[in-house]
Order: structure tokens, then C-alpha cells, then sequence
């Protein structure tokens, strides 16, 4: 049966786990053939475990067991080099690239008066730098078949500030600027750019015990029944903890559909209403 993304090729960075694999399985799902990457390494500057080859081997393993044609490979994005390596290998093996979803990231969150250069550079490496690679790397072959459609992974803290997420909010509002930006300069190629933003997700980014004693300083071992009540109260304004990745993936879903060919440069929140108390 024909589904809306036939004959489609989507790149997914960040794909070993959470809303990544969850994207890069729902194009599958609807027809596409999948680019997946990650970094498949812990980074020093975190406390919290990044995914391993096993997660973006699962991931692969997801996409083929659809039927569907998958090329895997360990980069980080943070490497211009070897994402563009990567953008050939899928020219060359699938024939270009038609819709990129920049969605690797991390977290850190460090109070500004004992935050350190580490933190710093991996948080902007990662979500800033490496979202502007991906870009970089995809646009030639789009530009060159005049279609494209990238969505960037921004946040909620891409629209408001959070006290002790400078380095993450500073990156996250800087992938605002930079879809704006691109979603300029490449509308008269068919190609549309935009972000989301969603809330607090239930992925390994904040389901994690470091993030745990970070919103329950007050408790020994809090796990994640102690750490619900205080997001879904605290963040989010509908009374949700975490959005499922699933439902991110959705809106990722239409920002490469027809259904909207017609925005560029947008930021669409999916956040439980968390940026309805301050953002327009
Ligand atoms: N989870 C949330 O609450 C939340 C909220 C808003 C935005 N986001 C953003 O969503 C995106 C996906 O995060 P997630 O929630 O799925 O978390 P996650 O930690 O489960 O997944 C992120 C993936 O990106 C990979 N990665 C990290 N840095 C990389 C790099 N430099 N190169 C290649 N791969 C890299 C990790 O190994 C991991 O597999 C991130 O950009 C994150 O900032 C997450």
C-alpha cells in the first residue's frame, strides 16, 4: 500500500534512542528509507550515560524489520567532516538526502558560578555546532534537486531562560535563530526549515537518576514516581510528566509532509503548554 513517505530518504541524527530512533522508525513506518547516526559514546562533561552501538544497532534493526532500507553510522555531529562523509555515503547508496531531522542533543544543567568550560563546549558542540553541520552537509544535494525539508530540534528552554540551563538554553535559542535563518535563504529552492520545541520528554535525557536528584535534592534515591508530580506541576502546564516521544515524532511527521509546504521558519512547542505562561 503507498504511504506518504515512498521513495523517500530521511537522515536522523541522534538516532540510537529516544525521539530520534522514534522519528527515524515512524518514517519507516510511513515508507521512507532511513539515514541514522549517532555518537554511540559517553561524554565526559555529562552525568548521564549517552546511547551505545547495541541502541542505534536496535534502532537499524527496527527500520529493516519494516521493510525498509537503512544506513547506519557511528558520527558525531559535531564533526563537520564526517557528517558531510556521511550526506555522500547516503547520495551515493540512496540516491540524496530529501528530509533531515537535526534532533542529537544533550543536557547539563550547572549553576553560572561553578560551570565549567567542559560542560560548556559539549552542550554547544553538540546541540549548536552539530545541528549547523547537519544543515551544512544536507543543503548542496538539496539545493541541487530543489526539495527539501529539515526540521531542527530546539526546546522549551529555546523560548524562555531556565535557571542553571544557560549552556542548554543559550544552544536551544540559538537553534531558533539559525532555522529562521536558513528557512530565508533556502525558500526559493523548495526547501522548508523548521523546529520544534517540545517540553520535558520521556527519553533517557531526563529519565535519569542524576536528572532525579537534580528535581528531588531533598530525597536519597528519587526515582521517577518522586520526580513526576514535581515536572507535570512545575513545567508543564497539562497535567503531564513527560510527552511520549511518539507524540513528538508526529509533529515531526507533518513538518515533512505536504500538509505543511508551506511553512518555513516556524518553531512549533510541544510542550504541554509550558511556554502558554510566556511566550507568544
Ligand atoms: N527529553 C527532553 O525532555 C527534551 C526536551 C526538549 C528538547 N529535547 C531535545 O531533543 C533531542 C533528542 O533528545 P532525547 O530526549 O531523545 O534524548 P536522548 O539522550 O535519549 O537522545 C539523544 C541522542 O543523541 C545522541 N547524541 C548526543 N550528542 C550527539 C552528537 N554530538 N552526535 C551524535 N549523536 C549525539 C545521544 O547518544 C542519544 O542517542 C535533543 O536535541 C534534546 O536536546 C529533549
Amino acid at each position: 500500500m503507498p504511504t506518504e513517505f515512498d521513495g523517500k530518504v530521511v537522515l536522523v541524527t541522534g538516532a540510537a534512542r529516544g525521539q530520534g530512533r522514534s522519528h527515524a522508525v515512524a518514517f519507516a513506518e510511513r515508507g521512507a528509507d532511513v539515514v541514522i547516526c549517532d555518537r554511540c559514546e559517553d561524554s565526559g562533561a555529562l552525568d548521564y550515560p549517552l546511547a551505545s552501538e547495541a541502541d542505534l544497532a536496535q534502532t537499524e534493526k527496527m527500520i529493516t524489520a519494516l521493510g525498509r532500507r537503512c544506513l547506519r553510522a557511528t558520527v558525531n555531529t559535531a564533526d563537520r567532516a564526517a557528517m558531510e562523509a556521511l550526506v555522500r555515503r547516503a547520495d551515493s547508496e540512496f540516491g540524496g538526502v530529501d528530509i533531515a531531522v537535526a534532533n542529537a542533543g544533550v543536557v547539563g544543567m550547572s549553576p553560572i558560578d561553578s560551570h565549567s568550560a567542559e560542560l560548556w563546549d559539549e552542550v554547544i558542540a553538540s546541540n549548536l555546532t552539530g545541528v549547523f553541520n547537519t544543515l551544512a552537509a544536507v543543503t548542496p544535494g538539496m539545493i541541487a534537486r530543489k526539495y527539501g525539508r529539515i526540521i531542527t530540534t530546539s526546546s522549551m528552554l529555546g523560548r524562555t531562560g531556565g535557571a542553571t540551563m544557560t549552556a542548554y538554553s543559550a544552544s536551544k535559542w540559538g537553534v531558533i535563530g539559525m532555522t529562521k535563518s536558513v528557512a530565508l535563504e533556502l525558500a526559493p529552492h523548495n526547501i522548508t526549515v523548521n523546529a520544534i520545541a517540545p517540553g520535558n520528554v520521556a527519553t533517557p535525557m531526563v529519565m535519569n537518576d542524576a536528572m532525579y536528584r537534580k528535581f528531588r535534592p531533598d530525597l536519597d534515591q528519587p526515582s521517577w514516581d518522586d520526580v513526576a508530580p514535581v515536572l507535570a506541576a512545575k513545567i508543564h502546564v497539562l497535567p503531564i510528566a513527560a510527552i511520549e516521544s511518539e507524540q513528538v515524532s508526529r509533529i515531526v511527521l507533518f513538518l515533512a509532509a505536504d500538509a505543511s509546504a508551506h511553512m518555513t521558519g516556524m518553531v512549533i512547542p510541544i510542550d504541554a503548554g509550558a511556554t502558554a505562561k510566556n511566550s507568544a
